[in-house]
């Protein structure tokens, strides 16, 4: 999603505002550009495509200057083009935006009857021209910002230069994530904090309608009142090396192979060691009565929801439902009074599940969110945060976020379990000892890296690849399915496999991959006979499964990944790692843009 940079100090911002742009590469984009005022004008250079394209036009015309702004683009307004891609500007004034002005048709009819020309295709557009405006009828800079604010319907996170005021940027937000920091006598606005750890740590997420007033070394935050605020500074921990793939190819593949170490990560931070137990961060009387749950997310998110729930209803015993944040934040189901919603989001950010969140808290419920940016918006708008510790996530594909989701949400179902008294003392022990198992065996699997190689360079061939499962197994069907999709664009469909005779059994001709997740366990028996079904029609079976469930379907099997034995409970979290390789692999094996796939962004902030 877009992404915005801007700074105000007394060194080149040239340099530095591409600098933090490549930080803002991971959310995905199709243009990029800068602005910077040099002898009190405003320089601009934009490019589509990516970063490396807006690096050679800034060489072939280098741009002056101590204050500018940087963005990277995802069209949603008008396609990936110069003309569209930011910043957007008059003679005056210059504007970076992320999110969706509303009632920019308005705006721009209103404003083009003022005399106003318009030469892009975008919603942001109206931006600087209202400014603009506004200049000219008298108002002077932060005047006339704060004016165009109360005019502006919509989301944005904004970052505003002025001609001939070179110590003067404005950043201002609604809905769109901002942060803000300062050293010495320099000051900054990005999307996110990772953009700006090169120049700073010291940082502040300003909150829902603040805007700020940056100038060298200073900063001035306003909220929707215009109110002088004060907000809280913060130091970040960000690693600057982003450029170090640590030796692997890609930073997805980094980031699968950084499972076991976030996994154990996540499990310390509810394993209280001295007491051998599982808790939540705030011990949370409410939790007990819960008679009913409401789990909310989009894409992986939302299938590390559905998985949860087979842990929450089984083991907590909790009745829940699980929605698609998109669905549910216009549903107006009617929530139980005094109810727990819980949201899951690696960003924090994703605007269905925000909107979703707020739409929750209007109704009375308690907010649990599963988040892995906790400076984020959800975790600021939730009663009860529960961070999981994958750290930073560069490749657009989720995968390490998914599984210390998952780690994070079977740890609350634990605590949940005994705060309800839905479990004895000892199966909690055996539950615990289970999760502490897991970061040693997804080393084992990680190990078995060559063998996915292989099938994935079949895989690479195909047009469809189904991808089924039972019970646990099935969220990492479809999590199997949207993986393949997003990283290699190969159709995949992921299927509950008894469902596989209602429908997309029709799609299985001679050679037809067909991907099993079917641990040896309670339900093997019946995916077995699935896989008959499947085998009887010409599939190709991939199977991943344990030693036993191998030998028991060694006939029918094309490809088999030998999976180690493991308690059902956690086997969704140990099988989603086969599943990230084969689509990684697969993905290689085509050669297409593994870490920022095609129309892909990493943060989705636009409905
Ligand atoms: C898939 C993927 C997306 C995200 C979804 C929600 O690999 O990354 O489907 O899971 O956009 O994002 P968050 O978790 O940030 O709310």
């Amino acid at each position: 999603m877009c992404g915005i940079v801007g700074l105000v100090g007394n060194t080149a911002a040239s340099p530095r505002l591409v600098e933090g742009l490549r930080r803002l590469e991971y959310r995905g984009y199709d243009s990029a550009g800068i602005a910077t005022l040099s002898n009190s004008k405003i320089d601009i250079c934009r490019a589509e495509g990516k970063l490396i394209n807006l690096e050679e036009r800034i060489k072939e015309t280098p741009l002056s200057g101590n204050i500018g702004i940087g963005h990277t683009r995802w069209a949603t307004h008008g396609a990936p083009s110069v003309l569209n891609a930011h910043p957007h500007s008059t003679k005056s004034v210059a504007v970076v935006h992320n999110g969706i002005i509303e009632n920019f048709s308005s705006l721009r009819s209103m404003l083009k009857a003022e005399g106003h020309e318009f030469i892009s295709d975008t919603d942001s557009e109206v931006i600087p021209k209202l400014i603009h405006h506004l200049l000219e009828q008298g108002y002077k800079p932060i005047e006339a910002v704060a004016s165009a604010l109360k005019r502006l319907e919509g989301a944005f996170a904004l970052g505003i230069i002025f001609a001939g005021h070179e110590q003067l940027l404005i950043g201002a937000r609604r809905g769109s994530p901002l942060a803000i920091g300062s050293h010495e006598d320099e000051s900054f606005l990005a999307s996110d904090a990772f953009a700006m750890a090169p120049f700073t740590r010291r940082i502040s997420y300003l909150e829902e309608g603040d805007w700020a007033v940056l100038r060298p070394g200073v900063t001035e935050v306003f909220d929707s009142s215009d109110r002088a605020v004060s907000r809280t500074f913060q130091e970040t921990d960000y690693n600057l090396d982003i450029a170090g793939k640590a030796g692997y190819q890609h930073f997805m593949e980094k980031e699968i192979h950084e499972q076991p170490r976030v996994i154990r990560d996540t499990l310390n931070t509810y394993y209280n060691s001295a007491a051998g137990k599982i808790f939540l961060p705030n011990d949370n009387k409410e939790l007990e009565k819960l008679d009913q749950l409401s789990i909310v997310a989009c894409g992986t998110s939302f299938y590390a929801g559905l998985t949860a729930r087979y842990w929450i209803e089984g083991i907590a015993r909790v009745p829940t439902i699980v929605d698609i944040a998109s669905e549910f934040r216009y549903l107006e189901s009617p929530l139980k009074e005094n109810g727990t919603a819980l949201f899951i989001s690696q960003s924090g950010e994703t605007a269905d599940t925000l909107a979703a969140l707020r739409f929750a808290k209007s109704q009375q419920q308690k907010i649990v969110s599963v988040v892995n940016v906790t400076e984020s918006t959800m975790a600021r708008e939730s009663n009860i945060v529960m961070p999981t510790r994958a750290g930073i996530e560069i490749g657009v594909a989720s995968t390490k976020a998914f599984t210390t989701q998952l780690v994070t949400l079977a740890c609350f179902s634990i605590a949940l379990a005994r705060k309800r008294g839905a479990i004895s003392n000892k199966e909690e022990v055996r539950l615990t000892n289970v999760l502490e198992s897991l970061p040693e065996l997804a080393s084992k699997v990680l190990a078995q890296n060559q063998s996915f190689i292989e099938i994935s360079a079949e895989l690479s061939e195909v047009e469809t690849v189904l991808y089924l499962g039972r019970g646990s197994s099935y969220p990492i069907a479809l999590e199997g399915a949207l993986k393949l999709k997003e990283i290699s664009y190969i159709h995949a469909e992921g299927y509950a496999a008894g469902e596989m005779k209602h429908g997309p059994i029709a799609l299985i001709e001679k050679n037809t991959p067909v991907i099993f997740i079917a641990p040896s366990g309670p339900l093997f028996e019946k995916t077995a006979s699935n896989i008959q079904e499947a085998a009887a029609r010409g599939a190709r079976i991939i199977l991943i499964s344990d030693k036993k469930g191998i030998t028991a379907l060694n006939e029918l099997i094309h490809i088999a990944f030998e999976m180690p034995e493991v308690d059902e409970f956690v086997a969704p979290i140990l099988y989603t790692i086969p599943i990230q390789l084969l689509a990684y692999y697969t993905a290689v094996s085509r050669g297409t843009d593994v870490d920022q796939p095609r129309n892909l962004a990493k943060s989705v902030t636009v409905e």
